[in-house]
């Protein structure tokens, strides 16, 4: 679909999201011709540069994070939209020429890639100035807050000057095209749904496994732990658009509701459903504290926790999450476990389990159900299970880098405003006050996470707040 003119303005234009995911992002919508001739990418940050300047980092940021197959003129014809102003977004400088540059009659779309504190003032000089129409859109970043009271208070600060349908908070996991996928699965399917429920599944299990450190980032993570960095938002997402209602329709308003409803039917999780680790140091490789260079830093960089929903769809069903950094590798995905058959017909049925919907999100895009099969042979009915498989490779060609990359879809929707992939301001508090004991009972505690090695699957209590229960987390891999 072809967008409109537009003029994009991002704040923080020369920060390391604008290098490696903004730039590189619109770039690949431009060279793919869906934008118009017209549309301009305007860079405003504290740097004294000019526009040519500006065009060489672009450049760079292209040639760095970009397509390995951007051709010349492409970039050529890209960096020809792009403008840049030396703006001072605490102070006066560069207003007035950001406000001679923007067009009233094109939409207009402001990216605020800079850190929370300054959300405020940018947004009362953009108005101040009049240089945001009454359409404008706005378009912000996690973290969206610490804990509810500061998402509370940013959540006023932008309505000051914007309404709920200009502003554009992004979770680029909704922007993930086998995130997406899930809604696809769940209701263009006549299959699964039926089944969607207490009746039929066991439990969920969600694993989001990163093989990096923090290395790089301690100090922003050191504040925040896989907590606030991952499941307050990322997983919280996951559990949703598994767990929600069918919405209505494929609308904003309509998907959200439903997303809300979901994250409104969290039970608090006691404290022995949860397990936080921090991974150590091994073989000469640094560990988190020596990352993030605090030697009694209590951050957790892995949590498990044991999720439930209370609702008629999914009580007494529970969602295990897990995720952190340095673990065995990376993988995402979400695995649908579904009961045993109420009556087990087969004298030979050692090998017999449980029905999976595994949904791979990341790499290896794809899905497998595993069902369950006569196995070959003249020996009686033995059974063995098996994967009916579906790679996003094999099926449809794409994988990994060919698949649009998370922003190229969240900013292309936010110019033909298309609020559906970016969370409400009610979603993101919500989460929030779901969140907060958690880790407000974290912050008073004297214990500190448990160690894990890198490399492993997470602390050894993580595995066993599956097998009290009697399950099994399945493998990383
Ligand atoms: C970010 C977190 O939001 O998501 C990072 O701040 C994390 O800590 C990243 O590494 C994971 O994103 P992806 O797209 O690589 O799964």
């Amino acid at each position: 679909i072809e967008v409109g003119d537009f003029d994009l303005v991002i704040f923080g234009a020369t920060g390391d999201l604008a290098r490696r995911k903004i730039l590189p992002g619109l770039f690949r919508r431009h060279a793919a011709g869906q934008f118009p001739a017209a549309s301009r990418i305007i860079g405003a940050a504290r740097s004294d540069m000019d526009t040519e300047g500006y065009r060489r980092e672009a450049r760079d940021a292209i040639a760095e994070f970009g397509p390995r197959d951007a051709d010349e003129a492409q970039i050529a014809s890209f960096l020809d939209c792009l403008a840049y102003v030396a703006i001072d977004v605490t102070g006066e400088r560069g207003w007035s020429e950001l406000g001679a540059l923007m067009r009233p009659d094109v939409v207009q779309a402001f990216y605020f890639s800079v850190a929370p504190a300054l959300f405020g003032d940018i947004a009362e000089r953009l108005a101040r100035h009049a240089i945001a129409g009454p359409d404008a859109r706005i378009v912000v970043e996690k973290p969206f807050g610490r804990d509810l009271a500061s998402a509370r208070a940013l959540n006023a600060t932008l309505a000051r000057h914007f309404e709920e349908r200009q502003i554009y908070r992004i979770d680029h996991y909704l922007g993930k095209e086998t995130v997406q996928n899930l809604m696809a699965v769940r209701f263009a399917n006549m299959l699964f749904e039926p089944l969607w429920n207490v009746h039929y599944i066991d439990h969920v299990q969600i694993t989001v496994a990163e093989t990096v450190g923090v290395a790089g980032r301690g100090a922003y993570y050191d504040q925040s732990g896989a907590m606030r960095d991952m499941v307050q938002n990322h997983l919280m997402q996951l559990v949703c658009l598994i767990a929600m209602e069918p919405p209505w329709h494929f609308d904003p308003d309509a998907v959200r509701d439903e997303k809300l409803k979901v994250i409104r039917a969290l039970e608090p999780v006691p404290p022995g459903d949860i397990v936080r680790g921090q991974y150590a140091a091994e073989d000469g490789d640094p560990g988190y504290r020596d990352d993030v260079e605090n030697p009694d830093s209590r951050t957790e960089s892995f949590v498990a926790l044991k999720l439930r929903i209370a609702n008629w769809r999914w009580q007494g069903v529970p969602f295990y999450l897990r995720t952190g950094k340095r673990l065995r590798d990376r993988t995402s995905e979400i695995a649908v476990v579904f009961r045993e058959p109420p009556h087990l017909i087969f004298d030979d049925h050692a090998e017999q389990q449980a029905n999976q919907l595994v949904i791979r999100l990341q790499p290896n895009e794809g899905m497998n159900l595993r069902v369950n099969i006569k196995e070959p042979g003249p020996g009686g009915m033995r059974l063995v299970q098996v994967p009916l498989d579906m790679s996003f490779a094999e099926a449809l060609g794409k994988e990994g880098r060919d698949m649009p990359d998370a922003y190229e879809r969240l900013i292309t929707d936010v110019i033909r405003g298309n609020q559906t992939l970016f969370m409400r301001g009610d979603e993101v508090e919500a989460a929030w006050a779901w969140a907060d004991p958690i880790i407000a009972a974290w912050e008073n505690a004297s214990a500190a996470p448990e160690s894990y090695d890198p490399g492993t699957s997470g602390p050894d209590q993580a595995l066993g707040l599956m097998h009290r229960d009697g399950r099994r987390w399945r493998e990383i891999k």
